[in-house]
């Protein structure tokens, strides 16, 4: 079975967006393919964060996810730091990544402008250590939305390096999973653009019913249809996109026929928008609140995580050592 990892940066709690968007892909793939999930923490730390972020943020990663169905039975889920090896390769892969194509990527270029006190090696070395974590295992797939596609071809041009230097066939170049292309795109509530964390717009998986219906209740609307069976302006049909995820489709149906007949009431969709959205997250939200007073489960299933990909990593890491001219 052709073998995918996943590497997840810890940028707060999952939103409605993230689960339909990367979550529902990892769903299926991990039924699909032989996965591993980890937590990106090493990557994290060039924004240097405290010892308390780190630790709150990589629990509610594990939680959530969790609690929307990863499997660690079928897919492991580790954190990153508990796998050694992958260092070393980071270290073997930095000899032969050279400074200008490092320079060259776009998201460092961009971190560099925007926080020019803060240029560290390890903003710069931040796709030799992606590769490591990836090439550590010889995975065949790496899920990535589009703006890592850069790092995925870093990735796959230090793996062909590695195999021209010495003159083995090694390393194969990982291919990317663009989960994106059958995701679906959930819409803000500001009426405009998709949820996302940076644009203050979401439903979060963790959110309790009141705190849904009030953001439901204030998402932005139009003063209405002016012409029967009219086409709905952006608004209005990011609401009926949202109704068409977490609702039925008599419910949908039932409001569309509304908004056609111009006799549909925002506040009637609103409140059912919101009571759907609740039934959709209430499962979800029980779940994360049940991990998270499960601390011993937790760290069970990150050291049997662990315990998986420092195996593979392992081997791989002592053939390398064998290439290189150093003791296996
Ligand atoms: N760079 C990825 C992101 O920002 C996170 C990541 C780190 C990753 N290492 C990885 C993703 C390895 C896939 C494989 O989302």
């Amino acid at each position: 079975m052709e073998k995918v990892i996943s590497g997840i940066r810890p940028t707060g709690n999952l939103h409605l967006g993230n689960y339909f968007g990367a979550v529902k892909s990892f769903l299926q793939m991990q039924n699909d393919y032989d996965c591993m999930f980890f937590i990106a923490d090493w990557h994290s730390l060039t924004t240097h964060p405290t010892p308390e972020n780190i630790r709150q943020s990589v629990r509610t990663i594990f939680c959530e996810y969790l609690a929307c169905g990863i499997a660690p039975e079928k897919a492991p889920i580790y954190v990153q730091s508990d796998v050694k090896p992958v260092l070393e390769l980071y270290l073997y892969l930095n000899m032969n990544a050279y400074l200008g194509e490092l320079e060259r990527v776009t998201s460092f270029k961009e971190k560099a402008r925007t926080q020019p006190d803060n240029v560290n090696a390890g903003l710069l070395t931040y796709p030799t250590l992606m590769a490591a974590d990836v090439l550590a295992h010889k995975a065949d797939k790496v899920p990535v939305g589009k703006d890592q596609e850069q790092n995925m071809e870093m990735m796959r041009l230090f793996a062909r390096r590695f195999n021209r230097i010495y003159n083995v066939d090694f390393f194969k170049e990982p291919q990317s999973y663009h989960f994106y292309k059958n995701a679906v795109k959930v819409p803000g509530l500001d009426g405009t653009g998709k949820m996302g964390k940076s644009n203050g717009n979401c439903i979060y998986l963790c959110d309790d019913e009141a705190t849904i219906r009030k953001k439901v209740m204030k998402a932005v609307t139009d003063s209405g249809p002016t012409q029967l069976n009219q086409e709905k302006p952006e608004v209005i049909q990011n609401l009926f996109t949202l109704m068409e995820l977490v609702s039925t489709k008599e419910t949908y149906d039932y409001f569309d026929e509304k908004y056609n007949q111009m006799t549909i009431r925002y506040g009637d969709m609103k409140k059912q928008l919101a009571v759907d959205i609740n039934a959709f997250c209430a499962p979800i939200r029980e779940r994360i609140l049940a991990f998270q007073s499960d601390e011993q489960y937790i760290q069970k299933v990150a050291r049997q995580g662990a315990e998986r990909a420092s195996e593979s990593a392992a081997k791989t890491l002592s053939e390398v050592r064998q290439i290189i001219g150093f003791r296996a």
